[in-house]
């Protein structure tokens, strides 16, 4: 039953006027208020609420472990992701900042850098990435977290200086800056992780690994439907003080602030929905079913927003088929930046049970077995599903006439695996791990390029509006 990966690994199967002025220490610890900042305020402080929890967690771990060789690691783009990546590398043993670059340095920049500092990071501030590989002799490794336009240019020249590399998804928003970073790691023999962060978390590990894999809980695998539904996000703004002077943003690729705040709504910039919020989703298709999809068919539209602002669709609708080792397969993903019922989660079908899976601990991971599968007592034992939970059986009146046709709701078995960490820290470690040479890369850039080639295809079919197909030698580099 088992297949192989496409890592040859086995697979399972197979500025807002009369604002509030704001000292500089609220600021730089960015508990500014609603009413305060307005959206940005709004943005910032969810963000902020967020990271002092996180802060505060890590106070209480440890930042160095004696016996570990220590790794200089410079932050490069220091936005929410940025920060994000941060709080979680603050928690990992062996890790000693020494630098933050990022072109705003009104704001991010000293952000981070501040934050850093609380946890005796010494660290030197650079607005341009080349003056810091410059002068930075000492690091080891470069962390990137900048808009996706920027991924190749700055995970190549880290690679050509020296430098592993971890560097967030998508990869590139085109297929050439792609295949450049996949080029530069190998010409220079250093690692680049992508942050598809999903293929190093225990829930999902466990998953493919046992219950797929091991157990092959779910028989056949043979549709899979997943979702990332957002609801809908404001300009996030950015109040006038800390405006970026005009030349600067247009140094750096930037129209104006707008642009430069909402990155994400412009081609050219980002990759549109299905690349910032899908291609986490599609990765694990992919994974799972231990091969790459055969052809894509895909709706999408601007519905809601106005197309002068936001210059990619706000939703799409995109059907992959696939032949996996088992047979063909179907996986249905939809993305819409609308409304967030729901929120994101990938479930996957089979022919003896089904998968529901999700990076939030909203939906965690549960399985249903359906009513033909074997019983799944030992697997129940053997701890890899928890027992069933007792599903409600409505009580029938003895008046009404029961359809023998009618489905019986199969077993709910959770899966066990609770997770403690920052979603990001375990991929992070898996990456500092790779750099001491105790591990390899969850996610290589060989693999992240498969899934970009996946990914960056549905734009092609939604501007087709027809089904294009996939040759194997399209995901091979
Ligand atoms: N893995 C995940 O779950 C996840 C989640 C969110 C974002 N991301 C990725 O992280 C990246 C950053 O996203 P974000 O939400 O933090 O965006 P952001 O706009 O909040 O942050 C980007 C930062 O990069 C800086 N920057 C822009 N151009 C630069 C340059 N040339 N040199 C140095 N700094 C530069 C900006 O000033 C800003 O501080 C994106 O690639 C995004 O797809 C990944």
């Amino acid at each position: 039953m088992a297949g192989e990966d496409r890592t040859g690994k086995k697979t399972a199967q197979g500025g807002a006027p009369g604002v509030r002025k704001l000292d500089r220490r609220e600021v730089l610890m960015g508990l500014s208020t609603v009413p305060a900042l307005g959206l940005f305020g709004y943005a910032w402080s969810r963000q902020r609420r967020y990271q002092q929890a996180k802060l505060q967690e890590a106070a209480a771990q440890p930042v160095a472990a004696g016996d570990l060789q220590e790794i200089n690691v410079a932050l490069l783009g220091a936005g929410a992701q940025g920060q994000v990546l941060t709080d979680a590398m603050l928690r990992i043993p062996g890790l000693r900042f020494r630098a933050v670059c990022d072109v705003w340095t009104e704001y991010n920049q000293k952000r981070v850098v501040n934050s850093l500092r609380k946890f005796k990071h010494e660290v030197n501030a650079y607005e341009d990435y080349r003056e810091m590989l410059d002068k930075e002799k000492e690091l080891d490794a470069v962390v990137i977290a900048t808009p996706d336009f920027w991924h190749e240019r700055h995970a190549v020249d880290c690679l050509k200086a020296g430098k592993q590399v971890y560097c967030e998804k998508e990869m590139s928003n085109t297929l050439e800056g792609a295949r450049a970073m996949v080029a530069a790691a190998r010409e220079t023999g250093k690692l680049l992780q992508i942050g598809h962060q999903r293929r190093s978390n225990p829930r999902y590990l466990h998953c493919y690994e046992r219950l797929l894999g091991e157990a092959k809980l779910l028989g056949r695998i043979v549709t899979i439907n997943g979702q990332w539904n957002r609801a809908l996000t404001p300009d996030l703004g950015a109040p006038d003080r800390y405006a970026i002077p005009e030349a600067r943003l247009k140094q750096y690729g930037f129209r104006d602030m707008r642009q430069f705040r909402n990155w994400r709504w412009y081609r050219g910039l980002g990759g549109g929905p299905i690349v910032d919020l899908g291609s986490h989703q599609i990765d694990i298709y992919s994974w799972f079913l231990g091969t790459n999809p055969s052809a894509v068919t895909a709706r999408g539209g601007t519905l809601y927003h106005d197309p002068v602002t936001h210059e990619w669709y706000d939703t799409a609708m995109v059907v992959y088929d696939y032949d996996t080792p088992l047979g063909p397969a179907m996986g249905y993903y939809q993305t819409q930046t609308t409304n967030g019922s729901q929120g994101y989660f990938e479930n996957f079908m089979g022919d003896q049970g089904t998968l529901l899976i999700s990076e939030s601990d909203v939906h965690g991971a549960r399985l249903y077995r359906d009513t033909n599968a074997p019983a799944w007592d030992t697997w129940v034992q053997k701890g890899f599903i928890a027992a069933p939970r007792i599903q409600e059986v409505k009580e029938k009146a003895d008046t009404a006439v029961t359809d023998v046709r009618e489905s019986v709701s199969p077993d709910e078995h959770q899966v066990p695996i609770v997770i403690r960490d920052p979603f990001h820290q375990p991929h992070l470690q898996n990456f500092f791990d790779a750099v001491r040479g105790k591990a390899t890369l969850n996610c290589p850039s060989e693999e992240a390029y498969a899934t970009a080639v996946a990914v960056l295809k549905v734009n092609e079919a939604i501007e087709a509006k027809s089904r294009l197909s996939f040759k194997p030698e399209d995901f091979k580099i």
